[in-house]
């Protein structure tokens, strides 16, 4: 049985679903690999890797697709690939599914379709599959060397002869993976670090990396709900929104650099950084928007972009972040894939209604299963994601 991996079709993604390492686990697990030319060459992985780990490679998207079982993607696939796509066919990949426009064409083709980024993340034996958390703690580290690059002053205080050096003020908004790993980097680069979130339970955890807890106050209502959310953001109430929209104004009066990481599944990430409060910042700083691909957790930031107001602030509109760091974001991405793919074996005793009866490697395809039930948006002919 085949597994195919399909090149990214766009000019800012530079990731590849499957490594050649991970070429060798899934021929260890019975499976052939046929990779599209050039897919991984964005990430450093020439086609003759791939081959030397006993991968073949296809000219097109569409030789891929037509030999292969199981197809993998970094982001969505084009409407011409879909096009291709037969009844039974797998696709696994990050395919943003509360945006995605195409799952009733993927439906219509008959194809099931695995949303990685719908992985229940609390569930222990998910863990080594959880995309969302593999790239979002990459992008975390590389979001603080964006800014210091930017940053027209160093980050650690010096003491110089010829004066003293400030440490820089770093302020996170949203500390889930991304905002934890910015923090524990902004640290170890010598800045002073506060941070917030609207999960209160974020608060020790900044403070045992070094960071100081920014609090905005919350009603017991609202501390109750926080609880009960399973970990992710909850509907903040329009007081809470004043009152935290005060606290941030404060704190980004006096910073030098701030990452924005705010981002709600589903929905479009919270507006977190007003104009009023940008046009109180100094000259020189600089905003990194982690959410600017999903609405912008800042005003005016700009997808792809980088954008300077007319009192000197920097906005970067950080959009793809962990493509920029696509050779160690793809292995950790084609590990996910791999431990996902290893759940889709049947065992002795499976119903392996969907097996290949003369392939090697026998399918177990089953939407009773708690990670194949929750990940499957499409599935027999059927759009299965529940709107939110
Ligand atoms: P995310 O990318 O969905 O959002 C980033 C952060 O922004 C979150 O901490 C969220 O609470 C915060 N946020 C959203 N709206 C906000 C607002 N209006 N104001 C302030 N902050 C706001 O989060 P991520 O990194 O995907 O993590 C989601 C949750 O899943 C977290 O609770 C995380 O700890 C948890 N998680 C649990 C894992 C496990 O138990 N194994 C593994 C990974 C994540």
């Amino acid at each position: 049985m085949k597994i195919g991996v399909i090149s990214a079709d766009s000019a800012s993604e530079s990731r590849v679903a499957i490594t050649p390492d991970a070429v060798n686990k899934l021929r260890k697990l019975g499976f052939e690999v046929v990779i599209q030319s050039k897919a991984g060459q964005a990430a450093y992985y020439a086609d003759a890797l791939y081959q030397a780990a006993g991968a073949d490679i296809a000219s097109s998207s569409a030789e891929v697709i037509t030999q292969s079982q199981i197809i993998t993607t970094v982001n969505d696939l084009s409407a011409d690939a879909i096009d291709g796509l037969s009844s039974g066919q797998i696709v696994i990949g990050m395919l943003d599914p509360y945006r995605n426009t195409q799952l009733d064409t993927y439906a219509a083709k008959g194809a099931t379709v695995f949303a990685m980024e719908l992985l229940p993340r609390t569930l222990s034996r998910a863990q080594n599959m959880d995309v969302l958390s593999s790239q979002a703690n990459l992008a975390g580290y590389k979001a603080v060397l964006l800014a210091a690059n930017e940053y027209s002053r160093p980050f650690p205080m010096f003491m110089t002869s010829a004066g003293t050096v400030k440490p820089a003020k770093v302020v996170i908004l949203g500390v889930g993976v991304a905002g934890l790993q910015a923090i524990a980097t902004a640290k170890r680069l010598g800045a002073v670090v506060e941070a917030s979130d609207l999960r209160p339970t974020a608060r020790e955890q900044v403070e045992s990396l070094g960071g100081k807890w920014l609090d905005v106050p919350m009603s017991a209502e609202e501390a109750e709900t926080a609880k009960s959310t399973g970990g992710y953001a909850w509907t903040p109430s329009e007081q809470y929104v004043k009152d935290q929209a005060a606290v941030v104004d404060k704190a980004l009066s006096n910073a030098d650099i701030v990452i924005t990481t705010a981002q709600i599944p589903g929905r479009n990430a919270p507006r977190l950084v007003h104009g009023a409060t940008l046009a109180k910042m100094k000259a020189g700083s600089v905003l990194i928007d982690m959410a600017a691909g999903t609405g912008g957790n800042v005003e005016g930031s700009v997808p792809h972009q980088t954008i300077t107001t007319d009192n000197g602030v920097r906005i970067v509109g950080a959009a793809n972040i962990p493509s920029m760091l696509a050779a160690q974001s793809s292995d950790l991405y084609a590990n996910n894939l791999v431990n996902f793919i290893t759940t889709l074996i049947a065992t002795a005793g499976d119903d392996a209604s969907a097996s290949d009866a003369s392939a090697k490697v026998v399918l177990n395809v089953d939407m009773e299963d708690e990670i194949q039930g929750a990940l499957a948006v499409t599935h027999d002919n059927q759009v299965r994601l529940a709107k939110r």
